[in-house]
Order: C-alpha cells, then structure tokens, then sequence
C-alpha cells in the first residue's frame, strides 16, 4: 500500500485524456501531472532527443517520490520506454497504438492510424503493425499540425476541421472501419471525428487500457493506496496553465513550473 503518487508525464496537454482515464478507475490515487509543452510536439523530433526530455521529465517525477510512471505519450513510449525501463528502477506503463484490435476487428480489411512522425517511424511501432497487420492494409497518417493546435488551445476551430478533413481523406477513400487513434492529444478530437468520418467507422483510443494496466502494476507490486482520504492531484505544465485547466474543465488548479 502507498501514498506516493502516480507520476503522469506527456510532451503537453494530451496526456490529462489519459490521466483522466486513470483518475475514473483509480478515484483514491494522488497523481502528478507533468506536461511539457514547451518542448511539445515531440512527434517531430528525432530519437536521441525524445529519450532527452523522456529522461529530464522521468527524474523529475522520482525527485517527486512517484511510485510508478505513465508515459502517457504514444511518441515517448515508442521512442524511450526501453531506455526508461533499462535505467530507472520504478514501473513505467506506456501507451501504444491500438492497431491489434482494429486488425482482429476489422471487416473490410483496412484500418487507419493517426499518430505522429515519431509513433510511425518507431521500430516499436513497425515491430507491433508488422505482428498484428501484416494481412490487412494500414493506412498510416500523421496528424500534421494537430498536436500544435490542441497545445494553442484550439481544439474545436475551423483550422482544426480543415485539417482533421485532409487527413481523414485517404482513410475514407480506402474504406477503413477502424480508426485507432495514435496519440494521447487526440481522444480530445472525438467529437470532431465523430461528424467528419462515415459512421461506420470505430474509433479505438488505448486510454482505458492504460488506466486498466495501470491498476493492474500496482496491484502486482503491492502499490495500490488503500487509504480513501481526498486525493491530493496536481498538474504542472512548462506551457500556458489556462489551456491544460481548459482540458480539465477548470476543475483542478494548474501550476506553471519551469521545469
Ligand atoms: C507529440 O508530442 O508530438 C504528440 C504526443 C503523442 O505522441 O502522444
């Protein structure tokens, strides 16, 4: 049983549709949130640097006395979890494209992926499409310009719609059912995505799945909190605070920290 918080970080503000997925199945649990959106996107960086800022953010989180940390960035994950793993002694649970269920799912034998350049050039990425997707086609996008939007705090504007519009085109033309959605800014899109795509089409994000093996890790180490007091959750950003309390529907105070 512990009361060291779960250590949450992202390269910005997507990585709260994760936290608030952890945050529903585990209500007792303190959490700090790190969000690192002066350096985001990382989807447009190259490796090294992403293990960088992975790194910077991992050991700010063990100064903070986390138990465990949720790499709550499809970019990060496939790009640094290893190096994380390998260096680090504390649990760290990432996140992947859910390309698996779409390609046991699908009926017309084509799935789309939106994710960033980082998530789709990984070697994670191709080992996991290649095991599960090698039968089916996968057409793979990269959310250009998405992620910069949603850090600018433009989640529901024009220039979002065009842009979402572009890049669902070439899914909707090779008549995918599935879309899996690559990358933890982008459950924040939904409602968007629901009207621009056929309504055929299902949306898979992996942010319950997380949530769920979250539990299950610290259950496994014994790390669960048993205590059921108020839980103390607090959420820094490098970035603007106002878009992140945005997010949280300006429920939960956010602290800028130049981390
Ligand atoms: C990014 O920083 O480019 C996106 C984060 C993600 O991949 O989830």
């Amino acid at each position: 049983m512990s009361k060291q918080p779960i250590g949450i970080f992202d390269s910005g503000v997507g990585g709260t549709s994760i936290w608030k997925e952890i945050h529903a199945l585990l209500p007792h649990e303190n959490t700090i949130y790190l969000a690192d959106s002066a350096n985001a996107p990382y989807g447009l960086k190259g490796k090294d640097k992403i293990v960088q800022l992975s790194i910077k953010n991992t050991e700010y989180l063990i100064r903070q006395e986390c138990k465990l940390i949720v790499v709550a960035c499809n970019t990060a994950t496939t790009n640094a979890i290893s190096v994380l793993r390998a260096n680090y002694d504390i649990p760290f649970i990432g996140i992947e494209p859910a390309i698996k269920p779409a390609a046991l799912q699908t009926k017309t034998n084509s799935v789309g992926i939106l994710a960033t350049k980082g998530t789709l050039s990984s070697e994670l990425f191709s080992k996991t499409s290649g095991l599960f997707a090698s039968n089916i086609k996968v057409i793979e996008q990269v959310g250009e310009g998405i992620v910069e939007l949603i850090e600018a705090g433009q989640v529901y504007s024009e220039t979002m719609r065009q842009l979402l519009t572009k890049h669902l085109q070439p899914m909707i033309d090779a008549n995918i059912d599935y879309l899996v959605l690559g990358c933890t800014h982008y459950p924040y899109l939904m409602p968007l995505l629901l009207e621009l795509l056929p309504n055929q089409v299902k949306i898979i994000d992996s942010g319950a799945a997380v949530a769920k093996q979250t539990k299950a890790v610290l259950e496994n180490h014994g790390l669960l909190n048993m205590q059921t007091d108020k839980p103390q959750n607090t959420f820094f950003t490098n970035g603007n605070p106002k878009v992140m309390a945005n997010l949280l529907d300006d429920k939960f105070e956010v602290n800028f920290l130049n981390f």
